[in-house]
């Protein structure tokens, strides 16, 4: 998926003593690919999250961004260009087109849904589906959430996940609070249980 860099320079010219990459340096270099750090962002929108992730956790990893919105989709790709990152823009609900390729791959999963409150049975529906992609071993899920719908927690510990209130901020009529879940509890300094 990542194009090998460029390396003309090496075993050439003043360059000659230098080991030019071989089948040991290509094997090292898709083994580094394959452990690359996977980030899936559900519902993009503009792509302003992703791109913010981007900016923080660096080129290495892969961006995959998903909204059902096609324009959503072409406004991710333009934050992306305009901020001169790099990020993957897929239109499809939730995570199905995504499915069972990225099962248990991805490192930092990432979801804004709109803010309504969710009758439980379709909360428990959609985030597990989502969930299905999140590291077997590790890796987090941040989710944006109001009040109402911190149930999602009970939810999703029946799929192995420990959630946490990671921040809360009051906007307009609606508490919204970003809800962090990992697979092992996190002791963060300032965390707490949401209720
Ligand atoms: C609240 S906005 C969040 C946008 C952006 N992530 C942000 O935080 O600024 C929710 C986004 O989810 C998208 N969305 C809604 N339902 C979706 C679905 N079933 N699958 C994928 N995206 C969806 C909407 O098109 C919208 O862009």
């Amino acid at each position: 998926m990542y194009p090998t860099p460029l390396y003309a320079p090496a075993g050439h010219g003043a360059f000659t003593d230098v080991y030019e990459p071989a089948e040991g340096s290509f094997l090292l270099m898709d083994a580094l690919e394959k452990d690359a750090t996977v980030c899936l962002e559900v519902g993009s929108g503009s792509g302003v999250v992703s791109a913010f992730l981007a900016s923080v956790v660096g080129p290495g990893a892969l961006y995959l961004c998903t909204d059902v919105n096609p324009a959503a989709a072409q406004c991710t790709l333009q934050t992306a260009r305009c901020n001169h990152l790099q990020l993957q823009p897929v239109i499809t609900d939730l995570v199905q087109c995504l499915l069972p390729r990225l099962n248990g791959k991805v490192d930092v999963l990432v979801f804004n849904p709109p803010y309504v409150v969710t009758p439980s049975d379709e909360v428990n529906e959609n985030q597990k589906r989502s969930v299905m992609l999140h590291s077997q071993n590790h890796g987090l899920f941040y989710l944006v959430t109001v009040s109402e719908n911190h149930p999602i927690v009970d939810v999703l510990r029946d799929s192995g996940l420990n959630g946490e209130l990671c921040l809360t901020r009051q906007a307009g009529h609606e508490r919204l609070s970003i809800l962090r879940f990992s697979k092992s509890s996190l002791s963060t300094t300032g965390s707490q249980e949401p209720s």
